[in-house]
């Protein structure tokens, strides 16, 4: 099975981790969205698509990608994030109506707190420091190792 992860971690590399720790589980092809062509994507069988959660969304990178790309019906996809606050459904709202409306199979969702210093939280030292930590590694491995 050809497995590919496109990760775009622009705010602390915290969805970059995550995205390291499924590649390994899944001896994935990790890459930024800058750095593959969407029609790539034929050659996978499962692919993860992930990023920080900025604004209720994926990175807009990541949602061009999954625009672009080519949909095969025998392939799954599978969504992740890192994200500051919201539920994680929120965020995860736009990716999942551009994937559905190209036909992918959606098979499983990750996300996990990530630290956030965007606006006031700076002054605080950030919301969720330390985040991912090893907890969120572990969930994020076993996640990757039990996708159906
Ligand atoms: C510009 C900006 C906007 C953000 N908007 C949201 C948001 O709408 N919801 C949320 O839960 N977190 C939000 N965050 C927090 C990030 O999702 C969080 O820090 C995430 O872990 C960043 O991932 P990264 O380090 O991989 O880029 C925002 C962060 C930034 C910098």
């Amino acid at each position: 099975m050809a497995a590919l992860i496109v990760c775009a971690s622009v705010h602390h590399g915290n969805t970059r981790q995550i995205a390291w720790v499924m590649a390994q589980a899944l001896d994935a092809h990790l890459c930024d969205p800058a750095d593959v062509d969407p029609s790539e994507a034929a050659k996978y069988d499962l692919i993860g698509l992930g990023s920080g959660i900025y604004f209720w969304r994926h990175h807009a990178s990541i949602v061009r990608f999954a625009q672009n790309m080519p949909v095969r019906g025998d392939q799954r996809f599978f969504i992740f994030s890192t994200r500051g606050g919201f539920p994680h459904w929120l965020g995860h709202r736009a990716l999942k109506k551009t994937l559905r409306k190209k036909g992918a199979h959606v098979v499983g969702e990750f996300s996990c707190k990530g630290h956030d210093t965007y606006g006031p939280f700076k002054l605080l030292g950030g919301l969720n420091r330390g985040h991912p930590d090893a907890d969120d590694l572990e969930r994020a491995r076993r996640f990757a190792e039990e996708l159906p």
